[in-house]
């Protein structure tokens, strides 16, 4: 499914790589950066919320007790099942892919790294609204991130 979309997000990619390398020539003033509320790290903001490339925590930090039935499929629940269900097939799914279905957990475990660029790094998903908080983005990725307890 090599299509028009992915070169825009090849591109976006390129133009992070741009601003990053931009940002580390100018030093780290701070001035115009745009800060992220709930950690304080400053970065680059995509599609309203500041993307997480970094790590946001270490394999097996207690990330605040958050597991996949008490933090994690409720979000899914909330922003993404809409499309990504194992209830839905055809042009219910809304374009979804097959397969790609976030009441599953088996399904999200197989699909952690492509979830984490989704939501928390290139933020292109979900396409519409209701979309997740910058919070909810960030917690997904810290439970990824923290080996998905
Ligand atoms: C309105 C429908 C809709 C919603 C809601 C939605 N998605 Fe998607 N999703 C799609 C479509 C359409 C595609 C395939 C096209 C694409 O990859 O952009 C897709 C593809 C994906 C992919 C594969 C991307 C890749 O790497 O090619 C991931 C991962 C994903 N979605 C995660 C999520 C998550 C997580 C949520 C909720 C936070 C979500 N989506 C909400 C419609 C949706």
């Amino acid at each position: 499914m090599y299509h028009r979309t992915m070169w825009v997000r090849h591109l976006g990619l390129l133009h992070l790589g741009l601003l990053i390398v931009a940002l580390a020539a100018c030093g780290d003033d701070g001035s115009g950066t745009p800060i992220d509320a709930a950690s304080g790290d400053s970065g680059t903001i995509i599609n309203g919320c500041l993307s997480l490339s970094a790590p946001q925590a270490n394999p097996g930090d207690p990330i605040d007790g958050d597991t996949f039935a008490t933090a994690i499929a409720p979000i899914f629940q909330s922003r993404c099942t809409r499309c990504h269900s194992t209830t839905l097939s055809g042009a219910a799914r809304n374009g979804a892919p097959l397969g790609f279905n976030w009441d599953d957990e088996a399904s999200v475990r197989q699909h952690l790294a492509e979830i984490r660029n989704a939501i928390g790094v290139l933020n292109f998903m979900p396409p519409s609204d209701p979309r997740p908080t910058c919070d909810e983005r960030r917690r997904v990725v810290r439970w990824i991130d923290a080996d998905a307890p």
